[in-house]
């Protein structure tokens, strides 16, 4: 009887202590600020830490404005980091361009040729990606040091004086961006702009999501709606034809939910050129202003990201350029489609296509656009 208690009270102490370590949660692993601070072209950079109320914790560089890391619960209460990224400043200057995390201007998405026109004078820009400019040029604002001054344990404001014709484009704009991580567990970025001469603006942010946490393999199995009937297809470059084509009954149809990996392998011309998703979809807008630009729910960890925006589109990329060349945060290589980008923009091309809204702003006018990405759980 004795060897019998003594059995079942050290069974009980052997599991006990092993469910004890079972239900231990993943809590943030911040990255030190040092790993950030630095002197670039005469300005200090460094790494900035929001937390909200409920734990939510999300880093950001004035490096690019880029948003490093971005912790939030999965349904367990373990934390993940949602966002692709580095652990140092040198990582982000030394491996190739892929702008993760970062804001983009002064026109995010491509221009065709780098040409565009206002009032008849003709603009040039640089040529990046093949015989097009893409998201701001040789050095858009994901490689230049914002003025940082973070306000509150929940917002940090960014500014960056764009001088005239930096990569080619017309006037002084002056830029104020905002990034607050709320209550609500929303990533809220806030984009504000004013000019001394009448130029083009489309600002954006380009994190890389995987709602398994970064490094954690594919986003094929994620569960997309994006909500849009309509995309802007592309030529052989990526530059829109011009047309707002319906998606119904086409692989690029989101607008009821679906694994994002259900049809990107179909043989479609515009999957064929994109390599997979990379293409502007055309937003169902609310009059009111803010309107639901997509859904993406991860089915193991419950995780739901919503992201909502004042602008009429959004660049759904799939990851189709990362081949596990760069290696991330958890050592881990970035393979192919491990990650997705939705990008809140106008539409790309906007300065060549009349037909689309407009990305002129005039001097005396004030840019401003807003995008949250809200992160909740499946009920
Ligand atoms: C955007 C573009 C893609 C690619 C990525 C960055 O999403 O549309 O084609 O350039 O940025 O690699």
């Amino acid at each position: 009887m004795r060897y019998l208690i003594i059995l079942v009270s050290s069974l009980c102490l052997f599991s006990c202590k092993n469910e004890k370590k079972s239900i231990s949660k993943m809590t943030p692993k911040l990255i030190a600020a040092a790993n950030f601070d630095t002197i670039i072209e005469g300005k200090k950079v460094t790494l900035y830490t929001l937390k909200n109320k409920s734990g939510a914790q999300t880093q950001i560089t004035n490096y690019g404005g880029t948003v490093v890391s971005l912790w939030v619960q999965d349904k367990e209460g373990n934390y993940g980091d949602m966002v692709l990224g580095h652990n140092t400043i040198a990582e982000y200057l030394n491996n190739p361009k892929t702008y993760f995390g970062s804001l983009i201007g002064r026109y995010g998405n491509r221009i065709a040729k780098g040409k565009f026109s206002i009032n008849n004078i003709e603009y040039s820009l640089a040529t990046n990606n093949n015989e097009n400019h893409l998201h701001g040029g040789t050095k858009g604002y994901d490689a230049v040091v914002w003025d940082a001054k973070q306000m509150d344990a929940q917002t940090l404001e960014l500014k960056y004086l764009s001088p005239d014709l930096e990569e080619g484009y017309p006037g002084n704009l002056s830029i104020t961006v905002q990034y607050q991580l709320t209550d609500a567990n929303e990533l809220k970025v806030e984009y504000w702009a004013t000019t001394d001469k009448t130029t083009i603006v489309n600002l954006t942010h380009h994190s890389y999501f995987n709602l398994k946490g970064e490094g954690n393999g594919t986003i094929n199995d994620h569960l997309v709606h994006i909500n849009a009937s309509r995309f802007t297809p592309v030529d052989a470059s990526l530059i829109p034809t011009g047309v707002l084509a319906l998606v119904k009954d086409t692989p690029m149809d989101f607008t009821t939910t679906k694994p994002l990996g259900k049809d990107i392998n179909a043989d479609y011309e515009q999957l064929n050129i994109g390599l997979g998703y990379d293409h502007n979809y055309v937003l169902e807008q609310n009059p009111t202003g803010i309107h639901l630009a997509a859904r993406v729910t991860e089915p193991t960890t419950g995780r739901i990201m919503e992201l909502y925006t004042s602008e009429p589109g959004v660049q759904f990329y799939s990851g189709n350029f990362l081949d596990g060349d760069v290696t991330g945060k958890s050592n881990k290589p970035y393979e192919y489609r491990s990650a997705f980008c939705l990008e809140t923009q106008h539409y790309p091309d906007s300065p060549n296509k009349p037909q689309f809204p407009t990305v002129v702003l005039h001097p005396k006018e004030e840019y401003h656009s807003v995008t949250l990405y809200k992160f909740s759980i499946v009920k």
